[in-house]
């Protein structure tokens, strides 16, 4: 299983990265907007970071819109895979940039059908959100567990992002659920390193 960092905190992510074990990063417009500096150069610094997959946003509606704001995203680094939302413009933009050799992150993912969908489209990522699932009283990683089945009997190439993690027990459920990747908050991520018997055995 692959562990991306859920941010865009330059530090946080330089600190974490120390480990050697971070394989990418994503990336939301709400998570840099909060950050208070420019999406471009936020972008860019993380590239510089991190080697692996970094994902980033389109914030447009539009399908012309999309693929205009993906062509000047991808020109900030090579490892930049462009985030897209499960909608309908967002799913015909998966499949022209998959065409045009794009990495995609189809984001927003809260149905099995959904992710049917994102995989016929060719992305190169699903994201389904399981905090967000539980939030709203339904099993966040039953969603995993069912994505994982189907995308077995099909050979679906795409990767499945367990994305919306918010607990300890969120990024064990995935791993048993077969998550390709978890991408995990700061917070979540060091409350992973740490046990009290770990420390009292110190
Ligand atoms: O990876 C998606 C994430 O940024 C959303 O998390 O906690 O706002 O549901 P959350």
């Amino acid at each position: 299983m692959k562990i991306f960092l859920d941010s865009t905190n330059i530090e946080e992510i330089r600190e974490i990265n120390k480990l050697g074990i971070i394989d990418g990063i994503t990336t939301n417009p709400s998570l840099i907007a909060k950050s208070g500096k420019g999406f471009n150069q936020i972008l860019k610094s993380i590239c510089k970071e991190v080697k692996g997959p970094v994902s980033a946003e389109v914030t447009a509606e539009s399908f012309e819109n999309m693929l205009s704001e993906a062509k000047i995203l991808s020109k900030i680094s090579k490892n930049i895979v462009i985030k897209l939302p499960l909608t309908f413009n967002g799913l015909k933009a998966c499949k022209h940039l998959t065409k045009k050799n794009y990495k995609t992150n189809v984001t927003l993912c809260f149905t099995v059908p959904q992710a049917i969908l994102a995989a016929k489209a060719g992305a190169t990522y699903i994201s389904p959100f399981i905090g967000r699932l539980d939030d709203a009283n339904v099993d966040g990683v039953q969603l995993i567990r069912e994505i994982k089945l189907i995308f077995s009997h099909y050979n679906y190439e795409t990767k499945i992002l367990a994305a919306s993690i918010r607990t300890k027990n969120h990024v064990t459920q995935s791993a048993l659920a077969g998550a390709d990747v978890v991408t995990i908050p700061p917070k979540v991520f060091s409350s992973l390193v740490n046990h009290n018997l770990t420390d009292k055995g110190l």
